[in-house]
Order: C-alpha cells, then structure tokens, then sequence
C-alpha cells in the first residue's frame, strides 16, 4: 500500500492505494456512519462493507442530480445523523461526486471518505476534492470543493468493472502521463496489455502514480486558479462530445486529447510524430482517436461552456509529451480549429 496527502483548505486528506475495502472499519470514526453506493457496487459488494446503515443510489449519469442529493439528505434525516455523523461514499465517479456534496451540505458539513471502486473515480474522480452535481444540461454545475478525510484506491475491486470502464479510465491516466510525465508515458507503451489485463503491479503504480501527478497539482492549486487547469486537458472538446453522445467520459477525453494535440501540432508546440504517438497509444488501450462529428454541433456544445468561463477559456496545450502549457484563447480560435478538424 502506498499513501498520498493532499492538504486542502480545510482539511488534510489522505489517499491510500492498495488498501482493501475490507479494512475500511480501521478508518471510521467511532462515531455514527453512514454508507452510500450504488446498486451495482451493493450487488457486489455488500458482503464486505461493514455494518451500518447504507442508502443505496441509482446508476448514470442521470442520478447525478440535485433530487438525488435531497433524497440523500432526507434519509440522513431519518437516520438521526447529526454533526459528529460521518459518509462513506462506496463506488464510482459518481456515487463519490454526490456523496462529497451530500456530506458538505449537511448541517452545513459534515466529515466523509471515499472507497472509490472504478479506474476513473481512482485516479481522478475521488482526489482533489470537487464533489457536486449536473444541473440539466450542465455538467457539474453545482458543488464544493472539500477534501474528504481519506480515500481507499482498493485495486482488487476493479476486476467486477465492466471493460470499457478500464478503458475510460486508463485515458485519465494517459492524460496525467500527457501533461507531467514522459516516463510515465513510456511505461503505458511498454505495459499496454497487461494494464488492459489489470495486472496487479501493473494497476498498482499505474494508479500510485496518477494519484500522486493529481495531488501534487492540486496541493498547488486548489480550487483551479492556474495549475489546476492543466489536469483539464482533452476536457474542453471532450466535454463537448460528451454532451452530443454518451461516449463514457474517458472515451470522451480521449477523442478530446486527440483534438488537442492536433491543436498543440497546429500550434507549433509538438510534431506529427508526437500526435501519432499518442493515437497509437489510445487506438492499442481501446480508446477512440477518429473525430467523427458535425464540427457545428462540436462548436455549439463547447460553446456551453461560455456559462462558465465567459467569451475566453483556458485552454490546454502539449508543448511535449508530459509537459503540458495553459493558454488563454478566445472561442473565435478554438471554433476556427474545431471547423479545421471535424466534420
Ligand atoms: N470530482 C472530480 O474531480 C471528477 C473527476 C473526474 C470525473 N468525475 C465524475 O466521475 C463520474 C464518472 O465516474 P465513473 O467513471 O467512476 O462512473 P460511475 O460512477 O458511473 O461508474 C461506472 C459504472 O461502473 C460501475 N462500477 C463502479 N465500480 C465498479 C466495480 N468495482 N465493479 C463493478 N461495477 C462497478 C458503476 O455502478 C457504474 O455503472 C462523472 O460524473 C464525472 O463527472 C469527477
Ligand atoms: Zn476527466
């Protein structure tokens, strides 16, 4: 097992890789708890949570939402939670994002922990402390960020996981390789299939390594005022095909990374052999490369984005593989490259 921390505003949190479910007990206050999942991770799992009282959500995307989270609050109410109370959330990206938000609203905040049990929700999701939900269209609309007080990456869970979620999350971990390590990268290449595989040792400094990019970034820069915005790229035009298909966020992200290594090549910063790389790389762990929409409906739902960040955004670049560099641009030029790639 290996231990990360991330020291937030509010709270230290610590993330611990290779720890089991199993021993979840040994992190529990001796205070009342609570346990949300989800109905997959409960079919599974059940066995192995300890026992309190669990509130059991439903899957997708589409739970994500405001009622779901007062659904939460209500049956925190009739279990008599109160201050000293504390929420594990048990289960993916999204069980953890609606469990943070749910624990940092109730009675104005209580404390909570993640067991995180899909790839993604390992290596991004459950570290950095961004928990909320969508609000109609808009992905992530609503939240807080708040460090939950630890995280358990348990690796052997990931064998139920369907797999095209591997997939989706082994193109999060081509993005931390992408932005900050060209080792890393290196690695990928040379361990493509036995990642695919979830080979134990494999997963284990896979996910041990992504952790650490995602809190060292994030120990910088907590609530995303500039190095942050780095762990952003492939999210601006991924977001964007997320929203015109339901691709799966990682398969999203990977089309995205493509996108904006083309734009990083037509900027100048990386060659046609760097943008090759990285397609082969995402094509060999089952991830999409093909930017295969109408570049009008990539630009109209990029343009979503405007709601948050105005007529300019941040964008991510590639200056190499694992050096990434934000720039400031305004949606004039990302449209005008979208138009130059899609459709
Ligand atoms: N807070 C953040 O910083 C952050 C970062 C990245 C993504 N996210 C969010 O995370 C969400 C996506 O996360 P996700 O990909 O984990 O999705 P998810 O939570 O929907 O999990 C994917 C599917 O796998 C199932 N599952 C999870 N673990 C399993 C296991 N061990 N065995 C069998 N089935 C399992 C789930 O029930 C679900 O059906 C999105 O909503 C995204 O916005 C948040
Ligand atoms: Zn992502």
């Amino acid at each position: 097992m290996k231990t990360f921390h991330v020291k937030g505003q509010l709270r230290l949190s610590s993330i611990h890789v290779g720890e089991s479910l199993r021993n979840l007990d040994k992190y529990l206050p001796s205070t009342q708890v609570v346990i949300v999942t989800d109905e997959n991770i409960k079919k599974y799992y059940k066995k192995d949570f300890p026992d309190v009282p669990v509130i059991t959500i439903g899957t997708g995307e589409g739970i994500k939402t405001l009622s779901t989270v007062e659904a939460i609050l209500k049956e925190l109410i009739n279990y008599s939670c109160d201050r000293t109370s504390f929420i594990v959330g048990i289960g993916g990206g999204i069980v953890c994002d609606i469990t943070g938000f749910a624990a940092s609203i109730f009675l104005r905040g209580i404390n909570f922990g993640f067991v995180s049990t899909s790839l993604l929700s390992q290596v991004d999701a459950s570290v950095g402390g961004k928990n909320g939900v969508n609000l109609e269209s808009y992905k992530n609309m609503v939240g807080v960020f708040n460090q939950p007080e630890f995280v358990i990456c348990d690796i052997d869970l990931l064998n139920t996981l369907p797999k095209k979620e591997i997939s989706n999350g082994l193109a999060e971990i081509v993005k931390h390789a992408l932005i900050s390590d060209e080792s890393m990268f290196d690695f990928i290449e040379n361990n493509k299939q036995k990642a695919l595989d979830l080979d134990y040792d494999t997963i284990f400094k896979l996910v041990s390594d992504s952790v650490n990019i995602k809190s060292q970034v994030v120990q910088q820069d907590e609530k995303e005022a500039g190095e942050r915005r780095k762990l952003n790229f492939g999210h601006t035009i991924g977001h964007a095909i997320e929203k015109i298909e339901k691709a799966g966020h990682g398969r999203a992200v990977s089309m995205g990374m493509v996108a904006a290594a083309r734009f990083s090549q037509a900027r100048h910063l990386i060659n046609q052999e760097a943008v090759s790389r990285i397609c082969m790389l995402l094509e060999d762990l089952n991830l999409p490369t093909t930017l295969d929409y109408p570049a009008k409906d990539i630009i109209s739902a990029a343009g979503k984005d405007k709601k948050k960040q105005g007529s300019d955004l941040f964008y991510v670049f590639l200056e190499q593989i694992g050096k990434a560099k934000v720039e400031k641009i305004g949606f004039d030029e990302l449209n005008r490259f979208i138009a130059s790639v899609f459709n």
